[in-house]
């Protein structure tokens, strides 16, 4: 389909720069004949129909309320049984739907929706049908059965499996070996026992895992312990990140959303920020613990996030091969900066109003039962505040050309009534204040909505959504240390929380990709997105907590790793996306099986890149 190809391409060239613009001049000299690309199966059109031309429209399932785009025309055929036929690909990430029109009266001959299989070979006959009445009859049969794409992420997430259960029964193995040591280490007095450990200077079991209840009994100025459930699923949602970001074996699903709707990319940047939220309360009360003031504290919350944002800046404006980059075209919105922006406006706001975490909850239950929320009201007043604001501006903003309060991609959708208005407020407040050229030219829209003004999915808009989410993680963090050592009440608020983020998110979304009053949508970062994303989080961390904290059952492996080295693994993944190891030449570049396990190994290097620094104790903190 030749729209979408250059439309692809237009996409990949935002990451892999402009040194494929040959492929273009090669595509346009072998266009007679068609290519399959990933994603696509050949479609043949065998038009029958005496001396009527045909115009063929196509659509997909996914593209909600589009216009369709003329795919080809099919002559009609000159003599009977002998029927002209057009070859054209179609995409098979999703259904697709088929309009034959006759293209002289514009009437729809047929319409068919389908969901073609990749590299598969399709005929679709147009004929008439001899039953007296001149009816006409599509039919689509398979020459060819398509391959299965999702084979080899099947196999991955098997073996995957496989090694999960071989490591486990190994460890198993272990302990039944610690088991055996036990118990004639408890036939020998404790006394011997606590030499032969001092002697081989070997640490204690429990000293490293800490599956004992923590031993230190909570001091004001104590260091928490860090806790590792946190941690481990910073480390998730980061790997998470790196896969996707390398491409995620190019399947659908492992990229952003075109407009509305969810899928495995979109949920790892919010969770990023929740977590950000929950390290930003425990580590700031722990500082505020040991008494350093917070005027300093101050000095460093800005120092970072300037930091943050001026690394987000360089990672996001790289020199394609084109050239360097000229000044006026330089991104300005990115992830970092997102980052860096969200933990000053969190960590300033927490600071403003700290309160030191009350005695009482820890040891005994003298708090009241909402003792977490309500001694922070002031920052919850100041998050409605802020919501109130993102309400505002995206529904009550005019915007020129554009409906107020619109929330759809522009482009193709909608019918094509407003093809430059993708994002409604959020776009057009960015395309404002910083212009067209220092935002990103190529979202997720693009290619299935055909939109052609650039918008920014990191702009200043949703910012304060994922102030809002960062600030959902202070809430965990808050409950973690208020109710610390209660397991039982900790389980219980984050029950509570995952229950009752995600009801607001079912009545946002009536439950549906697009209809709902508010969809989940990453480009906008809309509420019900953060609402959805958070409520998983906290679901999450209440699996996580008591598995890796409570009970010790598992370390965290090997998640905990680039979890405790967030920024240089996250910018080191950026920056060497390129170079080998990271990336290699394939073998058949339009092979998803090729591109599955060239960024499985590229994520697993970044893991075991962050085990190797976490064992030599080299942190970047910034
Ligand atoms: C697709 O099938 C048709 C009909 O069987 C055949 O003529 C054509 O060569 C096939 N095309 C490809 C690329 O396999
Ligand atoms: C949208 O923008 C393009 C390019 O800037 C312009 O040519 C077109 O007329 C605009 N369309 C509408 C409906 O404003």
């Amino acid at each position: 389909m030749r729209l979408s190809y250059e439309n692809r391409r237009y996409v990949e060239t935002a990451k892999i720069s402009a040194c494929h613009i040959v492929a273009l001049d090669e595509y346009l000299d072998k266009k007679r004949h068609v290519e399959l690309k990933m994603d696509q199966a050949l479609l043949l059109i065998h038009n029958e129909l005496l001396g009527t031309h045909l115009t063929v429209y196509w659509n997909s399932e996914r593209c909600y309320h589009c216009l369709p785009q003329a795919l080809v025309n099919v002559s009609g055929s000159g003599k009977r049984g002998k029927p002209s036929i057009a070859a054209v690909a179609v995409s098979t990430q999703h259904g697709s739907i088929l309009q034959l029109n006759d293209t002289v009266e514009e009437k729809e001959v047929c319409r068919l929706e389908y969901k073609f299989g990749e590299f598969g070979n399709y005929s679709l006959s147009v004929k008439h049908v001899n039953n007296g009445v001149s009816e006409i009859a599509c039919d689509l049969v398979i020459n060819k059965n398509p391959v299965d794409s999702n084979l080899p992420v099947c196999i991955a997430f098997l073996v995957g499996l496989a090694v999960i259960i071989a490591v486990c029964f190994l460890r198993f193995l272990l302990s039944l070996d610690d088991f055996n040591n036990w118990i004639s280490k408890a036939i020998n007095s404790r006394e011997t026992d606590r030499l032969i450990n001092s002697e081989l200077g070997s640490p204690s079991r429990a000293g490293l895992f800490g599956d004992d209840a923590q031993p230190e009994v909570w001091r004001p100025c104590a260091v928490p312990p860090r806790l590792r459930s946190v941690d481990t699923f910073r480390g998730i949602a980061l790997i998470l990140m790196v896969f996707v970001n390398y491409g995620g074996g190019k399947y659908w699903y492992f990229k952003h959303a075109s407009w509305n709707g969810l899928t495995v990319a979109d949920l790892v940047f919010p969770w990023f920020v929740f977590i950000m939220g929950s390290s930003i309360f425990l580590s700031m009360t722990s500082i505020l613990q040991r008494g350093c003031s917070k005027i300093r504290l101050l000095g460093k919350v800005a120092w970072r996030s300037f930091l943050l944002i001026c690394i987000g800046i360089i990672i996001v404006n790289p020199n394609y091969c084109l050239g360097p980059l000229s000044w006026d075209k330089v991104r300005i919105p990115g992830v970092l900066q997102r980052l860096g922006v969200t933990y000053f406006v969190v960590a300033v706001v927490e600071l403003l109003f700290a309160k030191p975490v009350p005695e009482s909850c820890a040891s005994e239950r003298r708090c009241s039962f909402l003792q977490d929320i309500t001694s922070s009201w002031p920052q919850w007043l100041f998050i409605l505040m802020l919501e109130s604001i993102w309400l505002a501006l995206t529904f009550f903003l005019p915007v020129p050309g554009c409906p107020t309060g619109y929330l759809g991609p522009g482009g193709i959708g909608d019918l094509g009534k407003y093809p430059n208005c993708t994002g409604g407020a959020a776009g057009y407040i960015d395309r404002l204040l910083l212009g067209d050229d220092h935002i990103y030219q190529h979202p997720s829209s693009a290619v299935l909505y055909h939109t052609t003004v650039a918008y920014d999915p990191e702009g200043i808009l949703g910012t304060i959504n994922s102030i809002v989410m960062a600030f959902l993680g202070v809430q965990a963090g808050k409950i973690l240390l208020y109710y610390k050592d209660q397991t039982k009440d900790i389980l219980i608020r984050f029950t509570a929380w995952w229950c009752f983020l995600g009801l607001i998110s079912l009545a946002l979304t009536k439950v549906s990709e697009n209809e709902g009053f508010i969809p989940i949508n990453k480009n906008l970062w809309s509420i019900s997105y953060v609402t959805t994303l958070s409520s998983f989080a906290f679901f999450i961390l209440l699996i996580l907590y008591p598995i890796v904290d409570v009970k010790g059952l598992w370390t965290g492996t090997p998640f905990f790793y680039p979890g405790m080295n967030s920024i240089l693994v996250y910018v080191g993944h950026e920056v060497f996306e390129s170079y080998f190891p990271f990336q290699w030449r394939l073998q058949d570049n339009q092979s998803h099986k090729e591109h599955l396990i060239q960024n499985i190994v590229a994520t697993a290097l970044w893991v075991l890149i962050a085990y190797i620094l976490y064992k030599k104790k080299v942190f970047w903190k910034i």
